[in-house]
């Protein structure tokens, strides 16, 4: 059937052959590496990453293979992944998962290694990702975060991600049900 409404973008625009490098001055995001393996894995060590992520992550093999996830989103045109990285390596990671092409729409999901946090890592890679998808076309940006993550609520107020609202009892978390705050940011 028809659409009426053109798409926001495309899979021209957004899905180029070779998935792109962000960087300022204070990181790098770059496509996922085999090699990203280890240092992946140490990250997944960290309580935290644990916690909010709701995943372990113990062997090589599992971080080879989240690492071989994360780069399929590209080629399956679903999603964008970076590894976030600087001087000192892998200080975190930043995806747009589950965009939408037609709404030209994505939700945002990150995270930074415990030696790179409080310096501006994550806002910096939520402000380089945000740029890149409003230059592709999209049109809006969600992520969320439990409201007991004070942490992932500032970086994101931060990176210009304005709250919408709570989503009641939404997301399981190891110690239950989490309520979750809902923030967005629309093309400038
Ligand atoms: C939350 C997290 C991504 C923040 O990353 P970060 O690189 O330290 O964030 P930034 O340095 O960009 O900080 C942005 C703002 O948030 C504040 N902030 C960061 N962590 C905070 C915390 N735990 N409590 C309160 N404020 C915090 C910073 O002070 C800064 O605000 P300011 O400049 O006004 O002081 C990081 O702590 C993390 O990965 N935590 C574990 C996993 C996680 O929570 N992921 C997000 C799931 S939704």
């Amino acid at each position: 059937m028809p659409v009426i409404v053109p798409a926001a973008t495309s899979e021209q625009r957004v899905f180029t052959p070779e998935q792109p490098v962000l960087s300022d001055d204070v990181v790098v995001l770059r496509p996922w590496r085999d090699d990203d393996a280890a240092a992946l894995r140490e990250a997944y060590q960290d309580p935290e990453i644990q916690r909010w992520h709701v995943r372990r992550l113990e062997t090589l093999d599992e971080a080879r293979a989240l690492v071989a996830h994360w780069r399929s989103g590209w080629e399956a045109r679903t999603g964008a992944a970076w590894a976030v990285v600087g001087d000192d390596g892998l200080l975190g990671r930043l995806d747009l998962k589950g965009i939408d092409l037609y709404d030209g729409g994505a939700e945002a999901a990150y995270w930074t290694v415990p030696a790179a946090r409080g310096r501006g890592v994550a806002t910096a890679a939520l402000r380089l990702a945000s740029g890149w998808a409003f230059d592709v076309g999209f049109h809006r940006l969600q992520l969320e975060h439990s409201l007991a993550n004070m942490g992932s609520c500032r970086a994101a107020m931060k990176a210009g991600f304005a709250v919408e609202g709570t989503r009641r009892s939404a997301v399981k978390h190891a110690d239950g049900w989490h309520d979750m705050h809902v923030h967005a940011l629309i093309a400038p």
